[in-house]
């Protein structure tokens, strides 16, 4: 709720109480957006379910409502349309000053939360020496904006990177070390393996074909549970590699992350089993310990298990979870936590967080919440490849999306007849291409799958990224033609709303905080992309239809006020998205 929303609230709360009776003075008003324009902007309907109560006619409701508001300071007189609809018109002096007091602000008018929670987010969380891949993007991506919304909003916020750096998979991985580089555990020097992914599957083959092999491998990962020195080293290095090439991922995207990854809550492990047990969930089935969930089935019907050690007495990925899960409410004070992945892991979660609901330790303030996000599709609608079928490296991907940008900025260059130096065209495509990859994965909806196309997400047209660098770059050319420094201009110029389109762009200027609020409670980022995507075209409206420096004062700097506080706005919404602007492109 904005300012004006939360304003209208309480005079809708006074009418109602002096209406009928204080027992009303708390009931909500069910005040939304209005559908159309033409409807004014806000719409308070609650006089339909007021009247079953009553037994009073809608409008007759109405209108008594009507006859005790005080609004005439915010809004033109109410009017009552169709069975009861309370429609409210907002004034425009009340938006000018509304305006005005965002102007000097400057978070723009977005509060930060009276109810500040320690969230742990959840996200990226790539697996040690095996690739990291268009689902670890998404995550990266998503989570990342999720994390910068929520300390925005004055939430202290933990990003978690819980890193795959655990698991019988490393026996065969260090066997492979110790057979392949001999020198690599005795020499100083960081190791230099090459490509992981290749090392990986070279292991895999090794495993897979002799059978001493694997016996050396199993008996690594005894070693390495154990702790054994020369084990733990050969792990370090391979984790070491992994983290120098997420980390090159990382500062492309401009992502800060902490690692904890799974081997942290080692140790706590075994508390997870025998509180469990304790707890009296735990049960044995056919040598594993399992929890069985409720609500979950199988095909014959029976209830499904969440196997929490396995039957040669391994923990695994849930047992590790529930372990987190301890450590983050109990170590971190965390009271939200989000997970962010992929749809696939969406019973992963609904299991441990029900076991970890059924023995206790979630507090009622607690929050669990999973995010997930459906898949990467190739243009073909199947999963994302190379042409020669092979999986996508992250690197390629973003460097891909540079490079297709810049071709097409270097022919635009060419056409306008510009001269730019080599600095210039780097920055801009750099900028442009990684956001335009971020943007095309913030846009959707993240519970479905979404088609990856570069044609689409590096157009200038359309709900992408260019569209929106364009526009701030458009802002920013008019104050460069008009000479005009939009910081000395000052925030405090009084913004005067004549025109239709500069009323439509001020209003939708105004709702930045209700963009925000809205993924702060429900972790949807696209709806942020939309309002801002609005925003753009407001602004492109408005610029078509009012001329700014050639009209006439006091016209002129109010409009140069406006275009300084759309971009303002711009860049705030899309910075929160992980998403930087140039000024000029
Ligand atoms: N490493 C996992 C994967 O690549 C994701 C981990 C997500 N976080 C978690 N707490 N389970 O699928």
């Amino acid at each position: 709720m904005n300012a004006t929303q939360e304003q209208l609230k309480i005079k809708f709360q006074q009418a109602l109480a002096a209406a009928f009776g204080e027992d009303y003075a708390e009931a909500d008003p069910i005040l939304v957006p209005a559908s159309n324009p033409k409807f004014g902007d806000y719409q308070a309907n609650i006089s339909l379910p007021l009247a079953k109560k009553l037994k009073q006619q809608p409008r007759a409701i109405a209108q008594q409502i009507v006859e005790n508001l005080d609004v005439l300071d915010i809004c033109e007189p109410p009017e009552i349309a169709g069975p009861g609809f309370i429609n409210i018109r907002l004034k425009t002096v009340y938006l000018e000053a509304q305006l005005h007091s965002i102007q000097t602000d400057r978070r723009l008018g977005v509060p930060e939360t009276n109810n500040p929670q320690r969230v742990v987010v959840d996200f990226s969380s790539p697996n040690i020496a095996k690739e990291m891949h268009v689902g670890h993007l998404r995550s990266t991506i998503i989570g990342d904006s999720i994390a910068r919304i929520l300390e925005f909003r004055g939430h202290d916020v933990l990003r978690l990177n819980h890193v795959g750096d655990w698991g019988t998979q490393f026996g065969m991985l260090i066997t492979y070390l110790r057979e392949a580089y001999p020198d690599a555990l005795t020499t100083a020097n960081a190791l230099d393996i090459g490509d992981l992914v290749t090392f990986y599957k070279k292991a895999k083959q090794r495993f897979d074909e002799d059978e001493v092999f694997q016996e050396t491998a199993r008996q690594e990962v005894v070693r390495l549970q154990a702790g054994a020195e020369d084990t733990i080293h050969a792990w370090k290095l391979l984790c070491e590699q992994s983290r120098r090439e997420f980390q090159i991922i990382y500062d492309l995207l401009d992502i800060n992350i902490k690692e904890r990854g799974e081997s942290f809550y080692n140790p706590f492990l075994a508390g997870v089993i025998t509180d469990l047990a304790e707890s009296g969930l735990l049960v044995e089935d056919q040598g594993a310990k399992v929890v069985f969930l409720e609500g979950f089935t199988n095909r014959e019907g029976q209830p499904l298990p969440l196997i929490v050690q396995k039957t040669n007495g391994g923990y695994n990925y849930a047992t590790t979870d529930l372990a987190a899960l301890r450590y983050r409410i109990e170590e971190d004070k965390a009271t939200r936590l989000i997970y962010v992945t992929d749809s696939g892991q969406a019973n992963h979660f609904a299991g441990v967080f029900q076991v970890a609901r059924r023995a206790g330790w979630i507090p009622k303030e607690v929050e669990l919440v999973h995010v997930p996000f459906g898949l990467v599709l190739g243009e073909d609608g199947k999963k994302f490849k190379t042409r020669s079928g092979d999986t996508v490296r992250l690197r390629d991907l973003l460097d891909e999306a540079v490079v297709r940008f810049r071709n097409t900025l270097e022919e635009k260059i060419k056409e306008e007849g510009r001269q730019e130096t080599e600095e210039f065209k780097a920055n801009v495509a750099g900028v442009a291409g990684i956001s335009a990859v971020k943007y095309a994965d913030l846009s959707q909806n993240r519970t479905s799958n979404y088609i990856f196309s570069y044609d689409k997400m590096l157009s200038d047209k359309g709900n992408t990224a260019p569209y929106m660098l364009y526009a701030y770059a458009r802002i920013k050319s008019i104050g460069r033609k008009g000479n005009i420094d939009f910081e000395k201009l000052g925030s405090e110029q009084k913004i005067q709303l004549r025109e239709e389109a500069e009323l439509a762009l001020a209003k939708h200027v105004l709702q930045l905080s209700e963009a925000i609020a809205d993924v702060e409670k429900d972790l949807f980022p696209n709806r942020l992309c939309e309002y801002l995507y609005q925003l753009s075209d407001k602004f492109n409206k408005f610029y078509e239809q009012c001329p700014v420096l050639k009209v006439e004062e006091p016209q002129r700097t109010s409009r140069l006020a406006l275009c300084d506080l759309t971009a303002r706005t711009l860049y705030l919404g899309l910075s929160l998205l992980g998403i930087r602007v140039v000024d000029r492109m």
